[in-house]
C-alpha cells in the first residue's frame, strides 16, 4: 500500500508528481506529501486527507521544481497525521517510503542513543537518518543510500532526494512495487508504484526487482544491485495500456465504470486464447505443455479477497473438467501451516494488483518445496507474475476502483481456459464438450452486455434497501463463491455487514439471524441445484425475511416468493458464475451510493495490499 512518484527532469515535477499520485490514490488515502527544490532549497508540502487537500495547499504554496518525489499514504506505522505524512527529510534527505521497516525500533533506539531526534512516529522517518549518517561519514549519496538500506530489514519502494545533490533521483525497491521509466525528452526520468501513474508520461518502464536501485541523473540512469554497487542490465518494457483507460470517461466513478468494462474486458482476455476453429484453447503463452498438464496430479490455488473468491470457482472447474484435485488457500493462512506441497503440485497464485505481499509470501513458500507456479494477475511485470513459472495475464486492464469487479470476472474466464486446457491434455473432456464451452465464453461479452441492461432495475432495488443494516447472500454449488463476492462488494463499499453462505449451511446458524428486516439475497440459477435453492429461498420466505432473488429470466415460482426478482439472461450452468456476478456487483454499487459513502477509495482499504 501506499503509492509513490517521482520525476527528475526539465520540466516542473510537481503538477506531473500530483497527478500520477492521484493515480496511485487508490493505493492509500489517508494523508499525502510532495517535495521539491525550489531554486536549489528543499520545499516540502503534506498534508493529512485525501489528495484534494494536499492540492489545496499546494495552491497557496506557489511549488514549482525538479526533482520532485510525492506520496500518498496507508498508515501503518504511526496514525495518519501532518508530521506522520512522508516525505520525511532529516538533514537534508528527503524519503518517501512505500513498505515496513521490520527492525525500526531497534535502528530508532540506536540513532537516539546517538543523538538523533524524530520529527515523526513513522518507521519512514528512520531512512532518512540512517543515509544521512552515511553521508556525514564521508560516503557519496548513492554509496550512503547502499549502506543505510543494508541495515534495513523489512519492505521497501523508495524514491529518495538529497539537498546537496539536487540533480539526483534515487529509487530503491526490496519487496515493495516499484518502476522506473524514462521520458519522451533526453534527460528525463520518472518512478512511480504502479504503471497507471506513468501512462501520461511514459511507456517504457523498468521493473526494478528486489535489491536493485536505480540512479537517476541528467546524464542517464543506472540500476544497481543495493549489497555490491554492481550494474544490472535492465530490459526496457513497453507498456501497452492507453492513459484514457486509467480515466474515469464520463462515469461517476471508477467503479461504475469498470463494471461496464466487462464485456470489453472478457474478450480482451479471450483475445488470441482460442484456436481460429473456435473449439479449442490455446494456452502456449504460460509456457506449460500438455505434458505439464498430465504431469501435474494437485493443484493449490493461493489468493486473498476477491481473487481467493475467483479460487474457489476454478477449483470446481478444475475437479469438475479436468479432474485435477484442487485445494484453494487464503494466502495468509497458507504460508504458516506448513502445507503439503511437492513437484508434481501446480500452484496457482491468483492477483489482479500481483503485488499482494500474502500471496507473494504463499508462492513462494510453494516454490521452496518444489512447486511449480502460475500466477494468474493482471499488472504486467508485477512481482507474482515475475516470480512465476509462467502467467496468464487477464488483459482486463488498469483496475482503479478499490472494490474489484471487472479483475475478478477476466479472473474467472483465465481459470476457465485452464480448466479447458487440461481437460483437452488430460482427455477427461470430449472435442465436443471442450467445443461447446468454447462457444459458450466466445458469447459471454454478449451475455455481459445484456446483464448491464439491469443497471437500473438494481438501482431501484438498492433504494429500497439500502438503510438495512444487514444483509445475508445465499447460493449453492458453483455460485456459493458468487454469493461470497456480492457481500465482499457490499461491504466494503457500503460498510453494510453482509455474509455469503452456501444456502444448505443456513439452517446450520445464520437462520436465526433472519426476521423482516433483513434482506437476503439469493442466487437462484437453473441449475442442479435449483430445487435446493428453492426450498432454501422459502425458509427465509417462512421466517419473514425480504428475498431478493436473482434467478433465470422468466422464472416464474421464485417471483411467487421473493420481495424482488431480477431475472438473468443465463450462460449455461458452468458460466453463469460471471452473468450472476455483475447484478451483484451493480447492486453493492447503487446501495454505496445511495448511502453516500466513498465508492472508488472506501474507508481503510487500499487496492494493493503490500503489508502482511
Ligand atoms: O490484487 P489482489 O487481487 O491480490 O488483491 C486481493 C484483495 O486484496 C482484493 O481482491 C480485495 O479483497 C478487494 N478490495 C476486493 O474488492
Amino acid at each position: 500500500m501506499c503509492g509513490i512518484v517521482g520525476y527528475l527532469g526539465p520540466r516542473d515535477g510537481v503538477p506531473v508528481v500530483m497527478d500520477g499520485l492521484q493515480k496511485l490514490e487508490y493505493r492509500g488515502y489517508d494523508s499525502a506529501g510532495i517535495a521539491t527544490f525550489v531554486d536549489g532549497e528543499l520545499a516540502i508540502c503534506r498534508s493529512v486527507g485525501k489528495l484534494r487537500e494536499l492540492q489545496k495547499k499546494l495552491l497557496q504554496a506557489d511549488l514549482a521544481g525538479s526533482p520532485a518525489i510525492g506520496h500518498t499514504r496507508w498508515a501503518t506505522h504511526g496514525r495518519p497525521t501532518e508530521p506522520n505524512a512522508h516525505p520525511h527529510v532529516y538533514h537534508g534527505v528527503v524519503v518517501v517510503h512505500n513498505g515496513i521497516v521490520e527492525n525500526y525500533i531497534s535502528l530508532r533506539g540506536e540513532l537516539e542513543a546517538a543523538g538523533h531526534h524524530f520529527s515523526s512516529e513513522t518507521d519512514t522517518e528512520i531512512i532518512s537518518h540512517l543515509i544521512a549518517r552515511e553521508i556525514e561519514g564521508g560516503r557519496d549519496f548513492p554509496a550512503a543510500v547502499r549502506a543505510a538500506l543494508s541495515r534495513v530489514r523489512g519492505a521497501f519502494a523508495l524514491g529518495i532526494l538529497y539537498e546537496q545533490e539536487p540533480q539526483t533521483m534515487i529509487a530503491a525497491r526490496k519487496g515493495s512495487p516499484l518502476v522506473a521509466a524514462y521520458g519522451e525528452q533526453q534527460g528525463e526520468y520518472y518512478l512511480a508504484s504502479d504503471i497507471p501513474a506513468l501512462l501520461a508520461y511514459s511507456r517504457e518502464v523498468i521493473f526494478l526487482d528486489d535489491d536493485e536501485m536505480a540512479v537517476c541523473r541528467p546524464d542517464g540512469m543506472v540500476v544497481m544491485n543495493i549489497a555490491d554497487g554492481r550494474e544490472c542490465r535492465k530490459e526496457i518494457h513497453r507498456v501497452t495500456w492507453d492513459p484514457i483507460m486509467a480515466e474515469k470517461g464520463g462515469y461517476k466513478h471508477f467503479m461504475l465504470k469498470e463494471i461496464f468494462e466487462q464485456p470489453q474486458a472478457v474478450s480482451n482476455t479471450l483475445l488470441g486464447r482460442v484456436a481460429e476453429n473456435r473449439r479449442q484453447v490455446e494456452l502456449h503463452e504460460v509456457g506449460f505443455s500438455h505434458d505439464d498438464w498430465r504431469r501435474v496430479n494437485r493443484v493449490v490455488i493461493l489468493a486473498c479477497g476477491t481473487s481467493w473468491h475467483a479460487g474457489l470457482v476454478g477449483k470446481f472447474w478444475l475437479e469438475s473438467l479436468a479432474r485435477i484435485p484442487t485445494e484453494v488457500d487464503i494466502a495468509s493462512e497458507f504460508r504458516y501451516r506448513d502445507p503439503l506441497i511437492d513437484e508434481q503440485t501446480l500452484l496457482i497464485a491468483i492477483s489482479q494488483s500481483g503485488e499482494t505481499a500474502d500471496t507473494l509470501a504463499g508462492l513462494q513458500e510453494g516454490k521452496g518445496k518444489g512447486a511449480k507456479i502460475l500466477s494468474i494477475c493482471n499488472v504486467m511485470g508485477s512481482s507474482i507474475a515475475r516470480q512465476s513459472d509462467g502467467v496468464l495475464y487477464t488483459h482486463a486492464g488498469p483496475e482503479i476502483g478499490v472494490a474489484s469487479t471487472k479483475a475478478f470476472t477476466t479472473q474467472l474466464v483465465c481459470l476457465l481456459l485452464l480448466a479447458l486446457d487440461m481437460a483437452a491434455a488430460r482427455q477427461t473432456m470430449t472435442e465436443e464438450e471442450i467445443a461447446s464451452q468454447v462457444a459458450g465464453l466466445l458469447h459471454l461479452p454478449l451475455l455481459l452486455e445484456k446483464v448491464l441492461e439491469l443497471a437500473p432495475r438494481l438501482e431501484k432495488i438498492a433504494r429500497r434497501y439500502h438503510r438495512a443494516s444487514d444483509y445475508l447472500y445465499l447460493a449453492r454449488g458453483l455460485n456459493y463463491p458468487i454469493a461470497l463476492e456480492g457481500a465482499l462488494k457490499l461491504k466494503e463499499i457500503s460498510y453494510i455487514h453482509a455474509e455469503g453462505y452456501p444456502a444448505g449451511e443456513m439452517k446450520h446458524g445464520p437462520i436465526a439471524l433472519i426476521d423482516e428486516h433483513l434482506p437476503v439475497v439469493v442466487l437462484v440459477p437453473h441449475d442442479r441445484h435449483y430445487e435446493k435453492v428453492l426450498n432454501n429461498l422459502q425458509e427465509v420466505v417462512a421466517r419473514d425475511g425480504r428475498v431478493i432473488a436473482f434467478t433465470a429470466a422468466g422464472d416464474r415460482k421464485v417471483a411467487e416468493f421473493s420481495a424482488e426478482v431480477v431475472g438473468i439472461e443465463e450462460a449455461g450452468e458452468l458460466l453463469n458464475p460471471l452473468v450472476y456476478t455483475v447484478p451483484l456487483q451493480l447492486l453493492a454499487y447503487y446501495t454505496a451510493v445511495f448511502k453516500g459513502t466513498d465508492v472508488d477509495q472506501p474507508r481503510n482499504l487500499a487496492k494493493s495490499v503490500t503489508v502482511e
